[in-house]
């Protein structure tokens, strides 16, 4: 595929993505450590969620929700979403020439300085692919990982359910074998999952260490931004919010963790694929 000329200059937004409200547990601490920075939000509610999406489906949603943000003049791409960063990553960093960035490898690096009994929940697809248990063996090669895929969590979030009694039925059981491997560490593998901080504080013993790969994927955009002389110095910076779902759900889903009720615009599927189509992937 032909590589896709562009200038990305200071004053462009980033580009944040995920499945759904995932993402704004990125969103969050982008927009605590990097007030100057405009972003622009996409979360792909008509196709949440990914975990069991094959490598195939997923690259194709990441290609088409990149050539969508490169065409909104985007000067990066942050994907707030572990299943997309464990499949599809590497492939699109070579395809785009756009500095594309992943939360895995921050979140790893992360978990092996924290601990060395590790657990990470995540989707099914990030469990399969590896790449948590890769990524913290390759920085702490002594560390042991327990990797469980926790394909309820994200559907329950979606909804908005965490105080219901059936979600802490779930995450329990889930716990369960991280409980029993006496791990020092646990790993919020999915976006999504820092939603459900108010109950796994309830339910984790104090003694684990919980590891939001968010944080440290903010610090790894900090020193990309400044490398590459894209840093925002403006002094005012704006949040577009885009879904491919129905916005007024997503809207009203995402103020309790926003602070705020976004204003969200559509962006159609036809739209998305045919991007993509018109790129040739
Ligand atoms: N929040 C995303 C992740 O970090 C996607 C979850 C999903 O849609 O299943 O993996």
């Amino acid at each position: 595929m032909a590589k896709i000329l562009q200038m990305p200059t200071q004053t462009g937004k980033i580009g944040v993505f995920d499945s759904g409200v995932g993402g704004l547990t990125v969103l969050r601490e982008i927009m605590a450590h990097l007030p100057a920075e405009s972003l622009l939000y996409f979360g792909d509610t008509a196709r949440v969620p990914y975990g069991d999406r094959t490598q195939a489906e997923l690259l194709r949603f990441v290609r088409e929700i990149i050539t969508w943000m490169q065409g909104q003049g985007v000067k990066m791409v942050v994907m707030a979403c572990n299943t997309s960063s464990a499949l599809a990553l590497e492939i699109v960093q070579a395809e785009f020439d756009l500095p594309i960035l992943g939360i895995i490898l921050p979140g790893a690096r992360a978990a092996a300085k924290a601990g060395r009994r590790i657990g990470v929940i995540s989707t099914v697809a990030t469990a399969q692919s590896n790449a948590y248990k890769q990524a913290i063996l390759e920085a702490s090669s002594n560390s042991q990982v327990w990797q469980v895929g926790c394909p309820d969590f994200v559907p329950l979030i979606e909804k908005s359910r965490i105080d219901d009694p059936y979600t802490r039925a779930v995450a329990t059981d889930y716990l369960k074998p991280l409980m029993a491997a006496n791990i020092d560490t646990l790993v919020y593998g999915c976006t999504h999952y820092p939603h459900l901080a108010p109950l796994m504080n309830q339910i984790l013993p104090s003694s684990i260490t919980v590891i939001n790969p968010a944080s440290f994927l903010v610090t790894a955009m900090t020193k990309e931004l400044d490398l590459l002389g894209l840093r925002s110095n403006q002094s005012k910076s704006q949040i577009d919010f885009y879904v491919s779902g129905d916005p007024a759900q997503f809207a009203q889903v995402s103020s309790q963790w926003l602070g705020f009720t976004p204003d969200v615009k559509p962006v159609s599927l036809a739209v998305l694929e045919g991007l993509a189509i018109a790129q040739s992937f």
